[in-house]
C-alpha cells in the first residue's frame, strides 16, 4: 500500500456534470488541491452525454465548490491554477467513441507527464451504466496495470443479494478486486475513522467491549431533509437499502468488529466481514417482530408545509417504499451474543443526527436511590464531532443526589486542524491505492445477506404494519413500542442524553 499518492495521475469522472461531481467529488479534489495532496501532475476529465463548452463546465465547477467547499470560496489564483488541469469531455457511455477518446488522451498524458500516470476513473453514474462503462474500459484494455489503474463504484451497489453478486461477478472478470474501490462515504468520515482510533489505540475500554458489560448498543442516522426531488431514485430503494444495507451496517461493523492483527486493507476488511456473518438473519415473522417501517405523512415542519411521501415527484401514488426504519439486530458470537443492536434512520425527523450509544450495565449492587442509568458512551458522528462520557455524579449539596454529567472530547475543542470532508480522505485513499476505507466484494455480499430477509418479508406483505409518522418527529409511535418493549428508550438530542428521555 502506497501512502503518497504517485506523481501523476488521470481522474476520470464518468457523469462530470452529475450532482455528487458537483456538490461533492469536485469540492474534495480541490481542497486536495489546496492542501498540497493531489499528485504534482494531473489532469481530471469530466465525461457526460450532454454537449458543453469547457468554459461552461469549468464556471459550473467553481460554483460548486463555492457553495459546498469546507474551505469556502474559492480563492481566484488557486482555482486558476486547479481549473487548468479541468476538462470536459462530451460522450456517450455506450458508444466506443468516448472511449477511444480517453485512450488517447491517456496516451498523450504518459507522453506530456514522462511516466505511465495512474488512471483513476469514478464511477459517478446511474447504476445502469456501470457495466456499460466497465465493459468498454475493460474491451480497450484502458486499465490493464492493477498497481496503477483503478476505478471507483458508488452506492447503490446492486439492488439486492444477486444483482450485487452478479456486479462483483462481471466487474471481477474485467478487472482485479484490487483495482475496485466500493466505496461507502460514511467510512471516510472523519468522526467514524476515529472510532476505531478509539477503540483500538486505548487499551481501557476494550475490557468492557463485550455482552458482560454492554446492555445496548444504539446507531441512529436521522435527516431532517425529505426525500426532496431524488423520488425517482429512492421509490425503488427505501430506507433500508438506501441507508441501512450500508451506512448503518457499516457503522456496526465498527462498533461491533475484533482487533485486526494490524490496520492494513485485508485485515481491517476481514474483522468487518466476521461481524456480518454473525449477524442473526431473520425469518419472516422475527422481521415483523424486530423491525419498524414508516413513511412520512404531509405535515408543517420548521414552519413549512411538507408534503407526504406519496406525493413527492416521481413517487407512486401508492408506493410502499418505507422511508423510516428502525430496528434490531444481534450479532452472534462470543463478544455481542444477546446484545441488542438498534439501528434506525429516516428522513423528514425532528434533526439531523448520526449518533452511535453504548450503553453499559447497571451497576448489578445499588447503594444509591437515584442512581439511574448512565454508564453511558457516545459517539456523536454529525453534525456534532466529539465523544461523550456519561456518568453518575453526586450533586454538590447536603442532600445526598445523583446526576448525570458529560466528559467530553470535541472536534472543535481539542484540535485546530480542519476535518476534512470525508469524500477527501477517500479520493486520496484511492490515488494511494489504500482500499482499507473500501467495501470489498465480500462486505457488499454479506451486508446484502443481513437485510435480504427483511427486503423479502416487506416485498411478501407490502402493507403489513407499513406505519407513518409526521415530517418533523421522530418516527412512528411503534418504533419507540420496539425498543420499549426491552425496557429501553432511544437517546439523542442532547438534552435527551443527560436524562434519558423518550423521543414524542
Ligand atoms: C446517501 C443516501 O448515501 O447518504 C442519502 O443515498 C442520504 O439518501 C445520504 O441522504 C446521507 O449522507 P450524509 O453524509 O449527508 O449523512
Amino acid at each position: 500500500m502506497a501512502q503518497q499518492p504517485a506523481n501523476s495521475a488521470n481522474i476520470i469522472i464518468f457523469g462530470g456534470n452529475g450532482d455528487l461531481a458537483w456538490r461533492k467529488l469536485y469540492p474534495a479534489l480541490y481542497n486536495l488541491y489546496i492542501y498540497g495532496f493531489l499528485p504534482k501532475q494531473f489532469s481530471i476529465y469530466g465525461i457526460d452525454y450532454l454537449p458543453n463548452d469547457n468554459e461552461n463546465y469549468k464556471t459550473h465547477i467553481l460554483q460548486g465548490i463555492n457553495n459546498f467547499s469546507r474551505s469556502g470560496k474559492a480563492d481566484k489564483k488557486k482555482w486558476e491554477a486547479f481549473s487548468k488541469n479541468i476538462q470536459y469531455m462530451q460522450g456517450d457511455f455506450t458508444k466506443t467513441d468516448i472511449f477511444k477518446e480517453l485512450e488517447k488522451t491517456f496516451s498523450d498524458n504518459d507522453k506530456k507527464f514522462k511516466t505511465r500516470a495512474e488512471r483513476i476513473c469514478y464511477f459517478s453514474v446511474s447504476p445502469k451504466f456501470i457495466e456499460t462503462i466497465a465493459d468498454s474500459l475493460s474491451k480497450l484494455k484502458l486499465l490493464p496495470e492493477p498497481k496503477h489503474d483503478r476505478i471507483i463504484i458508488e452506492k447503490p451497489f446492486g439492488t439486492d443479494l444477486k444483482s450485487a453478486q452478479h456486479l462483483n461477478a462481471f466487474l471481477l472478470k474485467r478487472f482485479s478486486e484490487k483495482q475496485i474501490f466500493r466505496i461507502d462515504h460514511y467510512l471516510g468520515k472523519e468522526t467514524v475513522q476515529n472510532i476505531m482510533a478509539f477503540r483500538f489505540a486505548n487499551n481501557v475500554f476494550d475490557p468492557l467491549w463485550n455482552n458482560r458489560h454492554v446492555d445496548y448498543v444504539q446507531i441512529t442516522v436521522a435527516e431532517e431533509v425529505s426525500v426532496g426531488n431524488r423520488g425517482g431514485y429512492y421509490d425503488g430503494a427505501g430506507a433500508l437499502r438506501d441507508m441501512i444495507q450500508n451506512h448503518l451496517l457499516q457503522l456496526l461493523c465498527v462498533v461491533a468488529m475484533e482487533c485486526p492483527a494490524n490496520y492494513e486493507p485485508e485485515t481491517v476488511r476481514n474483522a468487518k466481514v466476521d461481524v456480518l456473518k454473525a449477524i442473526r438473519k431473520y425469518k419472516q415473522e422475527d422481521v415483523f417482530k424486530n423491525f419498524v417501517r414508516a413513511q412520512y405523512t404531509a405535515g408543517e415542519f420548521n414552519n413549512i408545509h411538507q408534503v407526504g411521501y406519496k406525493q413527492e415527484k416521481d413517487v407512486s401514488k401508492n408506493s410502499t417504499t418505507e422511508t423510516f426504519v428502525a430496528g434490531k439486530f444481534f450479532i452472534d458470537n462470543l463478544r455481542w451474543k444477546g446484545v441488542p443492536f438498534y439501528l434506525r434512520t429516516g428522513k423528514s425527523l425532528a434533526k439531523q443526527a448520526s449518533v452511535i450509544v453504548i450503553q453499559f450495565k447497571d451497576s448489578p449492587h445499588k447503594i444509591f436511590k437515584d442512581d439511574k442509568e448512565p454508564n453511558r458512551l457516545i459517539f456523536s458522528i454529525q453534525p456534532e464531532q466529539e465523544i461523550s462520557l456519561l456518568f453518575e455524579s453526586k450533586v454538590p449539596g447536603v442532600d445526598l443526589k445523583l446526576k448525570a454529567v458529560e466528559m467530553d472530547f470535541t472536534y472543535r475543542e481539542s484540535y485546530t486542524e480542519a476535518v476534512p470532508e470525508a469524500y477527501e480522505d477517500l479520493l486520496l485513499d484511492v490515488l494511494k491505492g489504500d482500499a482499507t476505507l473500501f467495501m470489498r466484494a465480500d462486505q457488499i455480499e454479506n451486508a446484502w445477506k443481513v437485510v435480504m430477509p427483511i427486503l423479502d418479508a416487506w416485498k411478501k406483505n407490502p402493507l403489513r404494519d407499513l406505519k407513518t409518522y409526521k415530517p418533523g418527529t421522530w418516527g412512528p409511535k411503534a418504533a419507540n413500542d420496539l425498543i420499549k418493549k426491552d425496557h429501553f428508550e432511544w437517546i439523542l438530542l442532547p438534552e435527551q442524553l443527560s436524562v434519558g428521555k423518550m423521543d414524542k
